[in-house]
């Protein structure tokens, strides 16, 4: 597949320095990649909190190192020995392995199994593939599960928690524009305009989702829920969620801890659906990508969304660690 093993190209490398993982800009060759089916020349891919851990050493991430991360990337086939796809195929790739231990989207080439890849939808450019990226798959894949449980726009409010977040500020943009009045707990008050921008009808401190008394069932307030958070956050949301809500959760910002009661399942009947977008099923993966690209485009990517390049790429995942990441961030790893 590798046929031509020495052309070079640019990639965020992160490696170990001493007790830390710094991050730089270095040429490597096609022959550098793993030989997998399709070779695909990157143009766009995105930022998300799984990259930033990558790019400093979590080991529950990445094994290996020096390492590209990226679990995001979007571009065009140079090569392919997958009878599926042919040079200039538009394609997206995302999660699998890609940017945990297979080199990512970080990176100029990317060289992946057949089965990893999306064809691009029609009605998506490259670049509008990766302003949405994981973190608006993951969102869409929660605002899906949250509507098959036929919960509609006139049934309540629903909650988005870490809401300025890559995944946060997605769903609260998807859920209004699809006429959901949406209630945003956010860390970040600075952020109310941008969040009404996204369309939320009411914008929250997150203390006020947790700042509760400790009883194992409270007064609903939301019909639905997104919670990107998860730990007590989670617990919280749950315990406030009207009679047969859904609360549907993707993230662990708080940590891989649960602690809750049964109550609201067997007295309110509130079910708790899990998001995995990383080893979501390829048919709902293309069913996902077709709705973004067609009955669900969003209309407010141009909001969540700034650019960056791989040399500034650190500066960002130090924000993204640091909680203080606002929207999505585009890198254009062709940008010099
Ligand atoms: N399961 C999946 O398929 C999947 C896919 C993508 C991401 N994820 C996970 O989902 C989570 C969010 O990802 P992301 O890409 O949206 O990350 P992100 O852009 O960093 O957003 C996380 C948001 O969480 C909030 N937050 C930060 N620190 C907090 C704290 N101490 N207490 C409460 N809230 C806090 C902040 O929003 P506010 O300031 O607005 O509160 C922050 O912007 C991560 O855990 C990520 O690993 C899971």
């Amino acid at each position: 597949m590798n046929s031509e093993p020495k052309k070079t190209f640019k990639a965020l490398v992160a490696e170990k320095s001493g007790n830390t993982y710094i991050q730089s800009v270095k040429e490597k060759t096609i022959s550098d990649l793993p030989d997998h089916d399709v070779l695909v020349k990157v143009h766009y891919s995105s930022l998300n909190y799984k990259d930033a851990l990558s790019a400093t050493g979590n080991k529950g991430v990445t094994k290996e190192y020096p390492f590209t991360p990226g679990i995001d990337a979007a571009g065009v086939v140079e090569k392919s020995s997958d009878d599926r796809f042919k040079s200039g195929d538009k394609v997206i790739v995302t999660s699998y392995d890609l940017g945990m231990n297979t080199p990512g989207g970080f990176g100029q080439y990317i060289s992946v199994p057949g089965d990893w890849i999306v064809p691009l939808p029609s009605g998506l450019s490259i670049k509008e593939s990766m302003m949405i990226g994981t973190s608006g798959l993951t969102a869409a894949i929660g605002v899906e599960k949250i509507i098959k449980q036929q919960i509609g726009p006139m049934d309540g409010s629903v909650l988005v928690t870490g809401a300025t977040g890559g995944v946060g500020s997605f769903a609260v943009g998807l859920l209004s524009q699809l006429g959901y009045k949406v209630i945003a707990a956010t860390g970040k008050m600075n952020q109310t305009d941008f969040l009404k921008s996204l369309g939320a009808a009411e914008i929250i401190h997150r203390d006020k989702v947790t700042d509760i008394p400790d009883k194992p069932l409270l007064s609903g307030r939301w019909i639905a829920a997104l919670d990107t958070v998860g730990g007590e956050m989670l617990d919280a949301v749950i315990r406030q969620t009207e009679h047969n809500g859904v609360v549907a959760c993707c993230g662990n910002v708080l940590g891989h801890e649960l602690h809750t009661n049964v109550l609201p399942f067997i007295l309110r009947g509130v079910s708790l659906m899990g998001i995995d977008s990383g080893i979501a099923l390829m048919t709902d993966r293309m069913r996902i990508w077709k709705l973004l690209a067609e009955e669900w485009k969003p209309k407010f990517l141009h909001k969540i969304h700034r650019e960056t390049d791989l040399k500034n790429l650190p500066n960002e995942i130090q924000q993204i660690l640091q909680g203080n990441q606002v929207g999505k961030v585009l890198v254009n790893v062709n940008s010099r």
